[in-house]
């Protein structure tokens, strides 16, 4: 057993990645049934009765080990921490900020948490500040990326393992076992998986979406601006065309409160349908058990 599965208590050192507020008990509980460690969306959330309510929802499904994911800045953590430790999950990723005032909280509840970033000087900072995993997020991955130059997972993964001693998790072109092999000869304890787990049966993303992913060649997706980060989209006709046109500043053109049109509804024309360039290397929705048993094989 890895220092990884230990902290998750799952079967398999595979994390289900969290998606923006995409928050599915029926798919959490499948990655846990199947041996990896399901995960609530909770960075978005503001009603703790509501996450209240995920985590019951969660535990009626399944008696394995699952976790979740929090955004930094979001105010009502110490909150949800409390819900969380309440239930009995014992490892949380946070996302997006500084994660030197929240571990202490994690670590004081008897929890363990893995930090997710992008780059090496951002993950010595983490291990100083005391997380006790990171989940590093190459530049292949799929959602919100910084403006900053980024290794692909590749090259992101030797780099830190080479230079710190926690667990590190990589995430980013994963979608299969040859992935999942290449991940750990690189020195992660496990992997990640945002964009597989979009295209599965129990995800409850709109079928437009699916599709999308699944027709997605390779070079299919890029990096397009949102605001001021950058998000990696599969670029559809409209984008391409939207992306060459110098009168179009598209920092402004999308509205990341609207991701909900492109998930729930389908509609890429609000916010840009957000995945992996791992699209290119999926080519069939398959259930979450179907995934996680071909990847450990
Ligand atoms: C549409 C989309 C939204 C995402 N939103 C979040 C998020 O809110 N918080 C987060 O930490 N990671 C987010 N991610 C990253 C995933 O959790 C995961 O780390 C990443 O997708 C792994 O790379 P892959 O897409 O190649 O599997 C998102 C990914 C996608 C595709």
């Amino acid at each position: 057993m890895s220092k990884l599965t230990d902290m998750l208590g799952s079967k398999y050192p595979i994390i289900h990645g969290p998606i923006g507020a995409i928050n599915s008990p029926e798919l959490v509980a499948a990655v846990s049934e199947a041996g990896g460690y399901g995960m609530l969306a909770l960075g978005f959330f503001k009603d703790p009765e509501h996450v209240k309510k995920l985590i019951n929802d969660v535990k009626e499904l399944t008696d394995k080990p699952f976790g979740a994911n929090l955004m930094i800045m979001n105010p009502m953590n110490s909150v949800y921490l409390e819900l969380l430790a309440e239930a009995g999950v014992k490892t949380v990723t946070t996302s997006v900020g500084s994660p030197s005032k929240i571990y202490p909280i994690i670590h004081d509840l008897g929890m363990n948490g893995l930090h997710v970033l992008l780059a090496l000087n951002h993950a010595i900072k983490a291990e100083d500040s005391g997380a006790d995993g990171l989940v590093l997020a190459g530049s292949e991955a799929g959602g919100f990326r910084s403006q900053n130059p980024e290794s692909s997972t590749m090259v992101l993964v030797p780099t830190v393992t080479d230079r710190i001693d926690i667990p590190v998790v990589a995430a980013g072109g994963i979608a299969d076992s040859r992935g999942y092999r290449a991940a750990l000869a690189l020195g992660a304890q496990g992997v990640q998986l945002g964009t597989r787990f979009l295209a599965c049966e129990e995800c409850p993303v709109h079928q437009n979406l699916k599709d999308a992913i699944i027709r997605c060649e390779d070079g299919g997706t890029g990096l397009v601006p949102v605001g001021r980060m950058m998000m990696r989209a599969i670029l559809t006709p409209e984008l391409k065309n939207e992306l060459a046109n110098p009168d179009i500043d598209l920092s402004t053109r999308f509205d990341p409160d609207k991701s909900y049109e492109t998930w729930e509804k389908g509609d890429f024309s609000q916010m840009p349908a957000g995945a992996g360039a791992v699209s290119a290397l999926i080519r069939d929705i398959k259930s979450v058990n179907e995934i996680i048993e071909e990847m450990v094989s």
